[in-house]
């Protein structure tokens, strides 16, 4: 495959979007943002911005001489990817990264969000099918597993509340995770599109660290100076309010069942790859170890 130079994102303005566009633009490549058209959106100044309804027709017209396509659009927009994925092979884009940055398709997620899952797989399904058909349309997914730096931040259910130096620590917190810096998604899709070749048709797995909330615990307390307050729960007491909120349609169950997986002791169940098994090397990812990911929250928050 010839290099790729030209690049479209979708959801530039977004969570992760703003990093990843941050790092295109950074690493060189010539982006382009495509927008919803009543999308109120801010983007950096600098980047051609083309704004377009989301059918097949017009979004092939606005993907027309691009070489890559990078769908970062949120939880809300899932219905609008097969579109995106359509638009692109009749556009001829060689390579479409899938919106996924979550825990990829072999992952063991509780029951509760399998109508989710099967939601995503739709397009996922629907990229594998058309680079079948057509080898000049190719994909890459990449899961990031944890968000580590934007998820610490945003959530304090993670057990870390940042303003108050206090931390809630599941269980025995020795439970390891694996996660992603923004940082290192942004260089993950960099990564995908200067390796077109190993990257093909393929998930790609990513990580800039494994850490237990002990260990996060400790790299607080170093680079705040400081002892934090420690109080205690337990990973089953999530389970069951986070099921419970789910059966009873209240909000709040998916980030409960979310940190229940994450810290479910002897599970194992969000290590999504060993640092040789996983393709950070390949993709220029930075091992961060937990001292860097505390300083980067703490400087940020
Ligand atoms: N691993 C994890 O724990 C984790 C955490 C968060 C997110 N994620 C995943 O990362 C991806 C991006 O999520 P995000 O949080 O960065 O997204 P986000 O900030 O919620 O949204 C990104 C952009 O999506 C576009 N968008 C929103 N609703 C849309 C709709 N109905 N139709 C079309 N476009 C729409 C908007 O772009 P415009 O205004 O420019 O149109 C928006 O700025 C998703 O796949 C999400 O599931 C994973």
């Amino acid at each position: 495959m010839s290099a790729i130079k030209k690049v479209v994102i979708f959801g530039a303005a977004g969570n992760f979007g703003t990093p990843i566009t941050a790092a295109l633009v950074k690493a060189g490549f010539d982006v382009t943002i495509i927008t919803r058209i009543n999308s109120s959106s801010k983007f950096p100044d600098g980047i051609p911005v083309i704004r377009t309804e989301y059918t097949v027709e017009k979004l092939t017209a606005a993907l027309v001489g691009q070489d890559a396509a990078v769908s970062v659009i949120g939880p809300a927009g899932i219905s609008v990817q097969v579109a995106l994925i359509d638009a692109a092979e009749a556009a001829g884009v060689k390579r479409f990264i899938l919106d996924e940055f979550g825990w990829g398709p072999g992952f063991l997620s509780l029951p509760e969000f399998h109508d989710i899952g099967a939601q995503r797989r739709v397009a996922w399904d629907r990229a594998k099918d058309i680079s079948q058909a057509n080898p000049k349309f190719t994909w890459t997914g990449i899961s990031i597993g944890n968000p580590i730096d934007w998820a610490l931040k945003r959530f304090p259910t993670m057990g870390f509340d940042l303003k108050q130096r206090s931390a809630l620590i599941y269980d025995e917190g020795s439970e390891t995770f694996t996660g992603t810096t923004l940082e290192g998604i942004g260089q993950a899709v960099v990564g995908v599109l200067k390796r077109p070749e190993e990257t093909a048709n393929r998930f790609v797995r990513v990580r800039s660290i494994q850490v237990s909330q002990n260990q996060l615990l400790e790299a607080f307390q170093r680079v705040t100076g400081q002892p934090w307050e420690v109080k205690r729960s337990s990973t089953k007491d999530l389970l069951e309010s986070g099921r419970k909120k789910h059966q009873e349609g209240a909000g709040g169950w998916i980030l409960d069942l979310l940190v229940y997986q994450l810290y479910a002791p002897g599970e194992a169940r969000c290590v999504l790859a060993s640092k040789e098994d996983s393709d950070a090397q390949l993709l220029e990812i930075i091992e961060e170890n937990a001292d860097d990911i505390a300083q980067i929250v703490i400087r940020s928050a």
